[in-house]
């Protein structure tokens, strides 16, 4: 590390919103030519902290030190000015404007005579050659709004890599894209670094910290709990520091009773380009995990049952009785819930408080003679609130303030009350941390214990492994393969996934 020399220095760094001790006097030192992963539990402060570097929130003490020199990041512009690039947790592309427009936003090239006009041409050219660098071949001059989550992440990416930035920032790019998206982003990550650029990394994955970075900071409740070689911390010690509490990730040994009724069969279910002749059965409080690549055909399965999805051809069966998923409504008067892997967009409200998450569209369950009783409604939100420990002040708490693991319990709270029967559950964890992430496995195990069907679509081996009592294998719109998951090993059902 000789050669390396300091190119950021965050100095007593502190940070308060209401209520909030974001960042309580941390430090963060990053040098050139390496891969720093930041990593914590949800709510831990590492949006914040680099939210501060990158000019999109105001720091309340402390000092920024760049090349030696202090700074003033009075806002986004003057942190791109100082070689700043940020690629925020929530994407903010205009996805009106083509994938080109975005990555010149403000500052596309100018043909000079005889007026100054955009030249558009060199600008698709340029937008091309970055997004090549990333590896990705779409239609620039397509809007960005017409592509996946994981193609507008590279987009974003693609921003911040045009800019050439001294200092890049990626937070948590990695929580939307494909194993092999994630493979050509660290192929890039370490070409930069290769080239003297210092990196910041975040994510929840510690194979990812593993993998990629040189050092990592630990943020626990807005402090630093220090900085590491990535080599010398093993991922047990890392995982206590970052909860405190030890992992719960053993293999499912539950082995279901052959004769349990079937609650649910899919046969034949065909949908042109997407899915091709999916059967399965699931029966009561099965948990049944749909495991392949992004872009298998996992999801489809899943909006296809909730009424989503236009069937081409193939029956459903509730019960043993025909079951015609035309629409979403009849999927929730079917008694079927659906977790959505976009749960800001399409699971929650988020200024809207618990209660009214909890209730939405469904006040019936708490109305008496047409109106609503409060006292009704108190004890069904607190009782859902306490059995799924969702950690808020009370149950008036905007949902968009929880942490991502008590979101997602809102979500879930929601299906509950509505007395779903079946879960239909799209990557349930991305982006929750650790420890978020063994309650939620507590909770999910304890719904399948209750009869719950759950149908859960995951990317992660290990989650499948924790959860499930069978998997099916996807790939390509297909099922390529069905394992009992106690009899089976992760090598036998990945094979099948590639
Ligand atoms: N805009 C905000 N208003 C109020 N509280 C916030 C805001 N942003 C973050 N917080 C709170 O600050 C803490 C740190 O959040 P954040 O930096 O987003 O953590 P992380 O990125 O590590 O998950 C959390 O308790 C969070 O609820
Ligand atoms: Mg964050």
């Amino acid at each position: 590390m000789d050669n390396k020399k300091e190119i950021l220095l965050m100095r007593h760094i502190s940070k308060k919103y209401p209520g909030v001790q974001a960042l309580d006097d941390v430090s963060f030192s990053l040098l050139t030519g390496e891969i720093h992963a930041l990593v914590g539990a949800n709510g831990a402060g590492k949006s914040t902290l680099v939210g501060i570097l990158s000019g999109a929130r105001d720091k309340d003490e402390g000092q920024i030190f760049i090349d030696g020199e202090e700074v003033c990041i009075e806002n986004p512009l003057s942190a791109i000015e100082l070689g700043i690039g940020y690629v925020p947790q929530e994407l903010i592309l205009c996805n009106d404007l083509s994938v080109a427009e975005n990555i010149f936003l403000n500052r596309q090239p100018h043909k000079k005579a005889p007026v100054s006009i955009i030249d558009v041409n060199t600008m698709y050219r340029e937008a091309e050659k970055v997004l090549s660098l990333l590896g990705i071949e779409i239609d620039v001059r397509a809007p960005v709004g017409n592509f996946s989550a994981s193609t507008q992440q590279m987009v974003a990416l693609g921003m911040a890599l045009s800019r050439n930035a001294k200092i890049m920032i990626l937070d948590e790019p990695s929580a939307s894209l494909s194993k092999k998206e994630i493979e050509s982003l660290f192929k890039v990550m370490l070409r930069l670094r290769d080239a003297g650029h210092a990196l910041i990394y975040i994510s929840h994955r510690l194979e990812e910290v593993f993998e990629i970075a040189d050092r990592l900071t630990v943020l626990r409740d807005g402090r630093s709990l220090g900085t590491y070689w990535v080599k010398d911390v093993n991922r047990e010690m890392l995982v206590n520091l970052i909860t405190g509490k030890q992992l719960t990730s053993e293999t499912n040994s539950r082995i279901l009773d052959k004769d349990i009724a079937t609650k649910l069969s899919v046969r034949n279910l065909t949908i042109p380009g997407k899915l091709n002749d999916i059967s399965f059965d699931v029966r009561r409080g099965e948990v049944l995990g749909l495991f392949g690549q992004v872009g298998s055909g996992r999801t489809e399965v899943l909006r296809a049952i909730f009424g989503l999805e236009n069937i081409e051809s193939g029956e459903f069966y509730m019960d043993g009785n025909p079951y015609n998923a035309k629409s979403p409504g009849t999927a929730i008067a079917n008694e079927i819930g659906f977790l959505t892997e976009d749960r800001k967009h399409q699971g929650l409200v988020l200024n809207l408080d618990i209660t009214d998450n909890f209730l939405i569209g469904f006040w019936d369950v708490v109305k008496k003679w047409f109106v609503i009783d409060e006292k009704k409604e108190d004890v069904v939100v607190q009782d859902k609130m306490s059995s799924l420990q969702i950690k808020a002040s009370n149950t008036a708490q905007e949902v968009g303030s929880l942490s991502g693991g008590n979101q997602q319990k809102v979500v879930l709270g929601k299906w509950l009350i509505r007395n779903s029967k079946i879960l239909l559950l799209d990557e349930p964890t991305k982006g929750i941390d650790v420890g978020a992430k063994s309650e939620f496995y507590r909770i999910i195990k304890e719904l399948a214990g209750n009869d719950i069907t759950i149908i859960l679509v995951s990317s992660e081996l290990p989650e499948i492994m924790t959860l499930c009592d069978r998997v099916l294998v996807m790939r390509d719109g297909a099922v390529t393969g069905e394992f009992i998951v106690p009899e089976a090993s992760e090598k036998t059902i990945l094979e099948k996934a590639l």
